[in-house]
């Protein structure tokens, strides 16, 4: 791949949701926009299959790859086979509120310890010579002050290499509250991420959480370099349509749906037939949202999710299912 395009937009990284399957459906809808992979521990790639965890389409660039760990020579070599297979970036999680993750000692709560976090960074960015980022919360528990972020940005600014930092701009409350209540509760401070690009002009600053329509984004893009949209690139793809346009001057048309259906369709006959268990429910699962606002979008998603048409495991269905819709907005 040619010169990368800046991070201005990106899809947040999303476990069991953000695999090569979603990657390939939203780079159709976006050219320019970063993709990261799912969180996948350091460990599960050193020592599983790693086609199985590394393994992406071509054409997914730029496509990042996010790892959990704490442990920085595992990160390196985790690092390292990343970028053999071609991601354009590495990110570190210090962000994930999971108890399963605190067990481990990484994620959110990696926040309290900044130096094993530059130890982890250094590691991994000597071990490869890719961009290595970090995504990170505002704060943990009941930190409240604009401090905490502050310090942990500045201080890995100047112990480490990294210059990208994605900003989820709410707390994890890791005494409590599940991961998804940890996506919802605690309150979002957007104006923290504003300083911290106030604070440090020369590093690139992502804000994320809770931002869902292209207003928004244009508002916040007003202040910091990039932003990150997590849930509603999932649940509505089709709002990426806009973004090549609208936030990186691009000129060719939107993707059409049904242009875009037809390539769902081949794709998923070529996962198919793959064979190595490879069915249609991989695919299609990613795809339920995908008529969303259209007229018939819910015989879209049941007939995507109905466990008897999937069964037959014959992706023609991703076209009969189109068909109902086109037919209702008149789009056949
Ligand atoms: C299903 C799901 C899985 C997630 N998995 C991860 C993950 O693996 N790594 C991570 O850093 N954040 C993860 N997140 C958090 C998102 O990356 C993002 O920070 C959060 O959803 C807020 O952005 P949004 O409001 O635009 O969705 C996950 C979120 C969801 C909804």
């Amino acid at each position: 791949m040619t010169a990368l395009p800046p991070r201005r937009l990106s899809v947040a990284p999303m476990l069991d949701w953000t695999d090569t399957h979603y990657r390939y459906m939203a780079r159709q809808i976006t050219r320019h926009t970063w993709l990261y992979s799912e969180m996948i521990n350091a460990g599960a790639i050193i020592h599983g299959d790693k086609d199985h965890f590394l393994k992406f389409n071509e054409g997914e660039q730029p496509v990042a790859l996010q790892l959990g760990g704490s442990e920085p020579a595992d990160l390196a070599q985790a690092a390292k086979a990343g970028e053999a297979y071609g991601y354009n970036e590495i990110n570190l999680n210090c962000g994930c509120p999971s108890p399963r993750v605190q067990k481990g000692a990484f994620g959110a709560c990696l926040m309290n310890e900044t130096s094993l976090v530059a130890d982890c960074l250094n590691a991994m960015q000597d071990a490869v010579r890719i961009p290595v980022t970090v995504k990170h919360r505002i704060g943990i528990d009941r930190q409240n002050e604009y401090a905490v972020v502050r310090d942990f940005v500045g201080t890995l600014s100047v112990q480490t290499a990294c210059t990208t930092f994605i900003v989820h701009a709410r707390n994890a409350w890791l005494d409590g509250l599940s991961p998804k209540e940890n996506r919802e509760v605690p309150p979002l401070k957007y104006d923290y991420v504003y300083r911290l690009k106030r604070d440090f002009p020369d590093l690139e600053i992502i804000i994320n959480g809770g931002i869902t329509a292209n207003e928004a984004i244009a508002a916040h893009l007003e202040h910091v370099d990039g932003v990150m949209v997590g849930r509603e690139a999932y649940h509505n793809p089709m709002v990426m349509r806009e973004w090549d346009r609208l936030f990186y001057g691009g000129s060719e048309a939107p993707v059409g749906y049904a242009d875009l259906v037809e390539k769902l369709f081949r794709y998923s006959r070529a996962h198919i037939r793959s064979g190595n268990g490879a069915t249609l429910r991989h695919t299609a699962r990613h795809y339920l949202g995908l008529m969303h606002g259209l007229k018939n979008a819910r015989v879209w998603r049941r007939m995507l999710s109905d466990a008897s048409l999937l069964k037959n495991n014959d992706g023609s269905l991703i076209l009969e299912a189109w068909r109902e819709v086109a037919k209702a907005n008149g789009l056949d």
